[in-house]
């Protein structure tokens, strides 16, 4: 099936209406680029939401995948697994020191799975977040997220949950109480229009959290691994969670979700307290295990940081770009107009970029870690044109 209508309309006649899609019909990808069923290519600033961290179909990952496809395509954690084993032991020398995994499948489920275990851990209910929060969409998640749209389509949700600004030390403080099991933010609110604390906030609610006896929990299901130039966004100002949740890019595009839990935390858990049918299945570990040796070898850490630094100064000397929020290569130019009509000319252009529901000026960028300057540079120089043009319509 080579057309893009013929796949659009069976899509379209099948599939639950639940997501408005770009008007696209994918069949390959390659680093930074995808193909459409007509042969054109984009420039994928999006990385199917920011998951394709190695790039398209990197060809370490791609023969790990196909490797472990032809061995054992699945076998639960009832038995040991030589490759979950590989995956847990570059886990283990990738995450920060101690921290133990529990592999699950989505974001949404690393979430629910965090929130649980602090539950437990502390024997206490109540979890702060933070206003413009996104989590998942599962309903102990979204009960963590405040998002509007998202928060406002199935209550009634978990009761126990306090929003607090994003960035307000004083009001995490008041927040917090003897029944507050857990904090959980995450670094850089992504869905709620790429906006990042001082650095000093982290630090602060990293002790507020241990002297109130809670749990403190960064969602990087966007933010790591490397996106923001660091393996874990911690790293930045010096600050451990008690839990790292984590999704999207692990697997580079095999559904694959992860909480990392401090040894003081993982200590505690007995067998029963969390499963998962898939989580930690052959497939979706040959392809972490692949994705961190990438990283490492590849330093897409240091390609975040210095490409982020590249593509930021950029845009921040293009008329129209009123500011830039983020850090290495999750960022968000903010125009002096809609952001979803430059989003759709961009895409009109051969450009894909994404917007966000939360703050209709802002064009997220969440492109592959292997993100070249050259390649920042097409995005810019049509950027520029584009906003020098004004948009051609909004669809
Ligand atoms: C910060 C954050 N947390 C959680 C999720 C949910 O992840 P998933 O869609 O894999 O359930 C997302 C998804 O976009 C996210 O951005």
């Amino acid at each position: 099936m080579t057309d893009t209508a013929a796949i659009r309309a069976i899509e379209d006649e099948y599939l639950l209406p639940t997501y408005r899609k770009f008007p696209l019909a994918l069949v390959e990808g390659c680093g930074s680029f995808v193909t459409d069923a007509a042969g054109r290519r984009y420039l994928d600033l999006y990385g199917g939401h920011a998951v394709a961290i190695t790039g398209h179909c990197h060809p370490k990952v791609v023969a790990a995948i196909r490797e472990q496809a032809g061995k054992l395509l699945f076998y639960s954690n009832l038995v040991y697994l030589e490759v979950r084993a590989r995956a847990a032991r570059a886990l283990a020398s990738f995450a920060p020191e101690g921290m133990r995994s529990f592999l699950c499948n989505s974001g949404t489920e690393a979430n629910e799975t965090a929130l649980k275990i602090a539950r437990r851990h502390t024997g206490r209910p109540g979890i702060v977040a933070m206003e413009r929060s996104f989590h998942g969409r599962t309903l102990g998640a979204l009960s963590a997220t405040e998002l509007p749209p998202y928060r406002e389509q199935a209550g009634p949700l978990v009761p126990g949950t306090t929003f607090v600004p994003f960035g307000d030390l004083a009001a995490a403080g008041a927040a917090l109480g003897d029944d507050t099991a857990a904090v959980i933010l995450e670094p850089i609110q992504s869905m709620g229009g790429v906006r990042e604390a001082e650095a000093g906030y982290y630090r602060g609610l990293r002790d507020l959290c241990s002297a109130r006896g809670a749990l403190l929990v960064f969602d990087e299901v966007q933010t790591a691994p490397a996106r923001t130039g660091a393996a874990f966004y911690g790293r930045h100002h010096d600050v451990l969670p008690d839990l790292i949740t984590t999704a999207k890019g692990i697997a580079s595009g095999l559904p694959c979700g992860l909480v990392l839990v401090a040894a003081h935390v993982a200590s505690r858990v007995r067998h029963g307290e969390q499963g998962t049918t898939f989580g930690g299945g052959p497939l979706a570990c040959a392809a972490l295990a692949a994705t961190l040796e990438v990283i490492v070898e590849e330093d897409l850490a240091g390609n975040a940081r210095r490409t982020g630094d590249h593509l930021r100064d950029r845009l921040l000397a293009t008329p129209g770009v009123r500011e830039v929020r983020g850090r290495g290569l999750l960022l968000g130019a903010v125009l002096d107009r809609k952001a979803t009509m430059i989003r759709d000319t961009l895409l009109d252009r051969g450009i894909i970029v994404s917007t966000t529901e939360a703050d209709p000026s802002v064009l997220r960028l969440l492109p592959p870690l292997t993100l070249t300057p050259e390649e920042a540079d097409l995005f810019v120089d049509a950027l520029r044109d584009v906003l020098k043009e004004g948009p051609a319509r909004e669809r």
